[in-house]
């Protein structure tokens, strides 16, 4: 075998036959053979290359993207920087000819005498260019896959406000309409009764002040600056005092046990807020769309619980009859509802989970067939992103 591949026309008639280029050089770098794969993706002939230096054809991808660069070496480093670093292997180049130019991978394979001098230098010259035609492709796929998604997320985020907004809104009409029977029924209504309201209807503007900047945050996901010191209970507190009385006037109790022990978790209070609002809504909507299904003893409770120095857990349980297995798998889906479609957009969950996940925790449902509903909430306690002044301070809130 190896005095066959010693001979001569043999050694020629194997490298004319592969489909890589060769090319073999001088110890000058002037080429002295080039294979007919090379000379095909040169679209030359023999002649024209014959004796001329390699780097006439062979161009680095950083040179061909900077037209009119001097020979000084400072200014063109690349290809000749690359093997003066011991680079010889799958450098990226563009085999250039009149008007072809072809992507390649090139290598160099120096052939040294028994004296360690160059003595010539095989350069393998592999075509890519179906390769970097696919890259293209996938790089502006991507791009307007990206695009899309944008454009999706803030169509998302847009029903997501107005959804968001339309509860606070909803509370206001009903402390209104309360106000208004009142002043028909009696003519008058006393300071006493009036100031609560007032009260009630100033936190619901606040409260829809503070959802449209938590939602502008969450869009830019500049999540450094909206985290904070959370304590769990305060949330669950303003979100019962949300629904304590629309809960009690479709006879629901709302049941909160909250845990002692829970610690301060670093998150954005009203995103939290938010999520809780929406499962609330949904567990009396349940109630409101199933009424056969619980006509008593109709409960919605949030309670919580911790993994200690891991996560949180808030929970938000109803007894208004689960949900049907034929749906499960779709509740997360955005604009997915089993409710009037002009009242409900079917974004709640899609946002709760956009939102947890943006948190860094997780939330799941589970269903007790005819009986209700449980929706679990993972809370990190430390985020990630954390600065250690923050690590520092819930430490301290720990400790006292
Ligand atoms: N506690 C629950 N009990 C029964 N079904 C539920 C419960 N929570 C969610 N679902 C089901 O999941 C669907 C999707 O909920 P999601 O909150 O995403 O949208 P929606 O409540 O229908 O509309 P929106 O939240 O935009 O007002 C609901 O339409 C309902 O069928
Ligand atoms: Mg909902």
């Amino acid at each position: 075998m190896e005095g066959r591949i010693k001979d001569y026309t043999t050694t020629v008639l194997i490298l004319e036959s592969i489909t890589d280029g060769v090319f073999i050089l001088n110890s000058d770098g002037r080429i002295e053979y080039a294979n007919k794969s090379s000379l095909d993706l040169l679209g030359a002939e023999f002649d024209e290359v014959k004796g001329k230096f390699i780097d006439e054809f062979l161009v680095d991808s950083t040179e061909l993207n900077r037209p009119g660069v001097s020979e000084d070496e400072e200014e063109c480093p690349s290809l000749l920087e690359k093997l003066r670093n011991g680079i010889f292997r799958n450098i990226e180049c563009y085999l250039v000819n009149k008007q072809n130019v072809t992507p390649v991978l090139v290598t160099f394979n120096p052939i040294k005498s028994k004296k360690g001098e160059v003595e010539y230098i095989i350069v393998i010259v592999n075509d890519i260019s179906d390769i970097k035609a696919m890259e293209k492709e996938l790089k502006k796929s991507q791009v307007i896959a990206v695009s899309r998604d944008r454009l999706r997320a803030l169509g998302e985020l847009t029903v997501g406000l107005i959804h968001q907004i339309s509860h606070p809104l909803n509370a206001m009409h009903l402390r209104l309409d309360m106000l208004k029977s009142r002043l028909k029924e009696k003519g008058k209504i006393s300071t006493d009764k009036l100031l609560p309201c007032i009260k009630d209807i100033d936190n619901m503007i606040n409260k829809m002040v503070n959802i449209i900047n938590s939602m502008r945050l969450f869009a830019q996901q500049t999540e450094d600056n909206v985290l904070e010191i959370v304590n769990i209970q305060e949330v669950i507190e303003n979100v019962v005092s949300m629904f304590m009385y629309e809960l009690k006037n479709l006879d629901i109790e709302l049941i909160v046990e909250h845990r002692k022990d829970i610690p301060y978790i670093l998150a954005n209070p009203l995103l939290i807020e938010q999520v809780l609002i929406n499962l609330v809504s949904n567990a009396r909507d349940a109630f409101i769309y199933n009424p056969k299904k619980r006509e008593k003893d109709r409960r919605i409770k949030i309670r919580t619980g911790v993994n200690p120095g891991k996560w949180v857990e808030i929970y938000v349980e109803d007894n208004a009859g689960g949900i049907d297995r034929s749906v499960l798998d779709r509740i997360w889906e955005p604009f997915f509802t089993t409710k009037e479609i002009d009242r409900n957009s079917g974004i709640g969950l899609t946002m709760c989970k956009n939102i947890i996940d943006s948190l860094g925790g997780n939330i799941k449902v589970g269903v007790r067939d005819g009986e209700g509903t449980i929706f679990k909430v993972i809370l990190p306690i430390e985020q990630k992103s954390e600065t250690q002044e923050l690590r520092n301070l819930i430490e301290i809130f720990h400790r006292g």
